[in-house]
């Protein structure tokens, strides 16, 4: 087993384990790419989800949000594309009958290539040492210019084929770069087919195929569709942008690494409406935001790379990736696309109704083009949790595994645990609770020693431990414990609620936006 897959395997052990996510339907083995919050996880989300909403809502008054059905009338689907579009390209391989999309191989089988030139220019830093040249090496070395080639090839292939909805090429790809089936070692490969990924299902009790509606397989349309509710109901003037979260299902073919790629997930999205023309600017605009939107998190900046899009999707004029080094490599978090007016303008055409902006200054009309913003949930969560990760070594040769969840962002913000269980201690820590509850999510704990105690709380994440002992009686002080550094003060109760508000208040993070 790999390094990725043993991390991942850690992971979901440990989310498990501690309550975060477990597998859905578990107990009758299981729904596949399907999965449920347990009580840490669920605080977790609405902690993540929270801070996109204010970051969205709040810090821009231009920005309001919206709760839309996840039903909607079925020709908005046709109206996004996503009736005619919204398909993967699949190949099975004959001899293990596993099924995969044939752009993943592809981009697989180029991040090889992509692997080989980092370790060896990884190797020739370790060689040169200070007088090292990367970005000469990268130009001139032999073997990492060979391999970039490979790569060009093949992403030069792939666009052509995929944006001419060419599947005989895509196969032909695959079968000249010799990929083979990971399970089964063979390249003994079907014909590439196109596959629909939205479910459907039936309204009411008539069924054909003008009662089939879709659960939404992205937030978005709910936006576009409510674009002059909200217009008009909130009186906005472009560019201003409308935000969402809620639930979006993909029939997904290969949904595999855990809450990566799942059939039912949760996006974060906000559509900016702007002028046309005005697209390129705001497009760098809302990179610079998102961007630090991430950063202000403090997990270690090198785990971030924007991604431009090779293949854009059928709605867009320009498309990139912020990508995140998941413990399966460098990822899709989140996309931010230029939508042009494609699809305020279809709306328009499906519905028969105008979706137009009147502007007052220049009294011109016009539909809107959008700038979209769009992260799932599920993967931020994941972002967190695996760079938050850690199993580390103590001075005194013990191990201890902490979640370095950004203290804003835990699920539980500080732990009340009293010595031992008797002589007024416990009392004195639930009076303790009772201060701080309205502000903070406690937990009371009096189980074990308190060596085990604070590791329960080091692996759920809760920056602060608090321990009530008998001296807390006489003089109303308390040991405190920080999670990352592990220190320990002695400070008065009065001020504990400070201390803690001071790192965990999710204001600390806005403001660096
Ligand atoms: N409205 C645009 C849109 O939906 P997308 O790139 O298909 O764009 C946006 O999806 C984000 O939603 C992705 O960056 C990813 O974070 C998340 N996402 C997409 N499919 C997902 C899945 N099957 N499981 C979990 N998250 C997913």
């Amino acid at each position: 087993m790999s390094n990725q897959e043993d991390r991942l395997k850690t992971l979901i052990g440990h989310a498990k384990e501690y309550g975060f996510v477990f597998q859905s339907s578990e107990i009758y083995d299981g729904l596949s790419a399907t999965y449920d919050y347990g009580p840490y996880g669920a605080e977790l989300k609405n902690n993540i989800r929270q801070y996109w909403w204010a970051a969205m809502t709040k810090l821009n008054e231009n920005i309001v949000g919206i709760d839309a059905a996840i039903f909607m009338h079925p020709t908005v689907w046709k109206a996004s594309g996503h009736v005619d579009a919204f398909n993967d390209p699949l190949i099975d391989n004959k001899d293990s009958k596993k099924r995969y999309r044939a752009d993943v191989l592809l981009e697989e089988h180029m991040a090889k290539y992509q692997d080989k030139i980092e370790k060896e220019t990884d190797k020739a830093k370790k060689k040169f040492g200070d007088a090292f040249n990367e970005e000469q090496f990268r130009a001139t070395n032999p073997n990492v210019l060979r391999a970039q080639e490979r790569i060009n090839g093949v992403e030069g292939r792939m666009k052509t084929a995929l944006e001419a909805n060419d599947l005989v090429g895509l196969r032909q790809l695959i079968i000249d770069e010799e990929i083979k089936c990971p399970i089964s070692g063979t390249a003994n490969w079907t014909e590439v087919r196109q596959f629909n990924l939205m479910f459907a299902t039936e309204l009411g009790s008539v069924s054909g195929e003008s009662s089939t509606i879709y659960l939404r397989p992205e937030t978005a349309q709910g936006i576009f569709v409510n674009f002059l509710n909200v217009q008009k109901s909130a009186r906005m003037k472009i560019p201003f942008g409308i935000a969402q979260t809620g639930k979006a299902f993909r029939n997904e073919i290969v949904a595999r690494q855990f809450i990566f790629r799942m059939r039912e997930f949760e996006q974060m999205e906000m559509q900016f409406f702007i002028k046309p023309g005005t697209q390129q600017e705001w497009y760098e605009h809302w990179k610079t935001k998102r961007i630090a939107w991430h950063r202000a998190l403090g997990l270690p900046a090198d785990n971030y790379r924007f991604h431009d899009h090779i293949k854009l999707a059928h709605y867009a004029d320009a498309a990139c990736d912020i990508e995140f080094r998941f413990p399966m490599g460098f990822k899709e978090l989140e996309g931010i696309h230029s939508r042009t007016d494609f699809d305020l303008g279809n709306h328009e055409k499906f519905s028969g109704k105008k979706l137009r902006y009147f502007d007052t200054e220049t009294n011109e009309s016009y539909v809107p083009y959008v700038l979209e913003t769009s992260i799932g949930l599920d993967r931020m969560f994941l972002a967190i949790l695996s760079a938050a990760y850690e199993e580390e070594k103590l001075e005194n040769g013990e191990e201890r595994v902490v979640l370095r969840i950004p203290a804003a962002l835990a699920p539980v913000k500080v732990a009340v645990l009293p010595l031992i269980k008797k002589d007024g201690l416990p009392e004195k820590a639930r009076a303790i609770i009772d201060g701080l509850k309205l502000s903070h999510n406690c937990q009371y704990d009096d189980k074990d020693s308190i060596g085990k105690r604070y590791r329960r709380q080091d692996a759920i994440g809760t920056p602060y431990c608090i321990t009530i002992d008998h001296e807390t009686l006489n003089d109303d002080a308390v040991t405190i414990r920080e999670r990352d550094s592990m220190k320990q003060e002695r400070v008065k109760i009065s001020e504990v609620e400070r201390i803690v508000g001071q790192k965990v208040d999710m204001k600390k993070l806005l403001r660096q936006l």
